[in-house]
């Protein structure tokens, strides 16, 4: 038998398939007992740490609500509220934290970040995403396709579409293989996940039965595809020039009613981490459409909103998910 008490989550890929297996079966658990109310509380007297370098909605309050339910405690760390980075050192701050709480989750920027504050605290540390990885939301992702999903995940098959470079693309295409998924990436040449970890996903592939397939021409990566998944074109941390190469890099990957018929599945639902822009209707939105005059990018209104899309439940999920990591590796 295996336990995963005091391990940390900075990537999927220190996790088996066996432990996402364990994870996903007690967050449908502890969302059950939620819904009947009769959750047991086993985080009770139990103080975690919540530092954000980057902005967040989902995660943060996915983690604060978790703790809560569970019983236990959080402080929230924003990017501008600590000395650390400013005036204290990474590994001072991680021995302060590892001191008076029993786990970290940690957003920001570079992985070796989240894994020297691990080495460090010596207490539990979870990746609430960093530029190379986002594992709790592949947690919830995959939850999520079983719930919508026809078949077990292993018979079933997903299309990630954009930047496939960064966080998304990489952590997808690692839960997707772990699961013994049909696994594809729609992305240009120069903005496809790593060679090493391409390598390293098709050699596991062939443990796990699943597929990858990496494909330029969005059509016909698309082609059966029971999901249909992409994030923002430009993510936390670029700079607001790479707008303009991102565009005419992306466009054609935008997911639209023309491309969510081309998979010539009735049952394709729509899937995206959030934040969206779909209808411009923001801060950053607003600039895009000033400065290139478009409507909608990495996925359109119609879609967004549409009876195919199942993003809210995505998001609800990432709840669930994350209680279920605390449990198993703090409870
Ligand atoms: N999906 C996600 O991580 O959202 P936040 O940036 O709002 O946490
Ligand atoms: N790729 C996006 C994901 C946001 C949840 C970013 O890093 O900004």
């Amino acid at each position: 038998s295996f336990n995963l008490r005091n391990r940390s989550l900075l990537d999927l890929e220190d996790f088996e398939p066996r432990d996402i297996r364990f994870l996903l079966d007690l967050s449908a658990e502890l969302k059950r007992t939620k819904y009947v109310g009769n959750e047991h509380q086993r985080l009770k007297g139990k103080n975690i740490a919540l530092v954000f370098e980057k902005a967040s909605t989902r995660t943060r309050c996915a983690f604060e609500v978790a703790v809560h339910d569970q019983g236990g405690h959080v402080t929230y760390i924003d990017p501008a509220g600590s000395q650390l980075g400013h005036k204290e050192s990474l590994k001072d701050t991680a021995r302060v934290l590892g001191r008076m709480y029993d786990g970290i989750e940690y957003r920001g920027f570079h992985q070796s970040v989240v894994e020297e504050l691990a080495r460090f605290s010596h207490v539990p540390v979870w990746n609430g995403l960093t530029d190379e990885a986002h594992p709790t939301q592949i947690l919830a992702d995959l939850l999520t396709m079983e719930e919508f999903g026809q078949q077990p995940l292993h018979q079933m098959s997903f299309c990630y579409l954009g930047d496939a470079r960064f966080n998304m693309g990489c952590s997808l295409l690692v839960g997707g293989v772990q699961m013994g998924m049909d696994v594809r990436i729609a992305a240009p040449e120069a903005l496809r996940p790593p060679e090493e970890l391409v390598a390293r996903m098709r050699a596991l592939a062939q443990r796990t039965g699943a597929r990858v397939t990496i494909e330029s021409e969005p059509r016909l990566a698309v082609s059966g595809a029971d999901f249909l998944y992409t994030d923002v074109w430009v993510s936390m941390g670029e700079p607001q020039e790479v707008w303009k190469d991102r565009i005419d890099q992306l466009l054609p990957y935008q997911v639209n009613s023309d491309l969510l018929a081309a998979t010539g599945n009735p049952r394709t639902r729509f899937m995206h981490c959030l934040p969206a822009l779909h209808n411009l209707d923001t801060e950053v939105g607003r600039w895009v459409h000033e400065q290139f005059g478009l409507r909608e990018l990495e996925v359109t209104d119609e879609v967004f909103e549409s009876d195919a899309s199942i993003v809210f439940t995505q998001a609800e999920n990432r709840m669930h998910t994350i209680k279920a990591v605390l449990v198993a590796t703090l409870g």
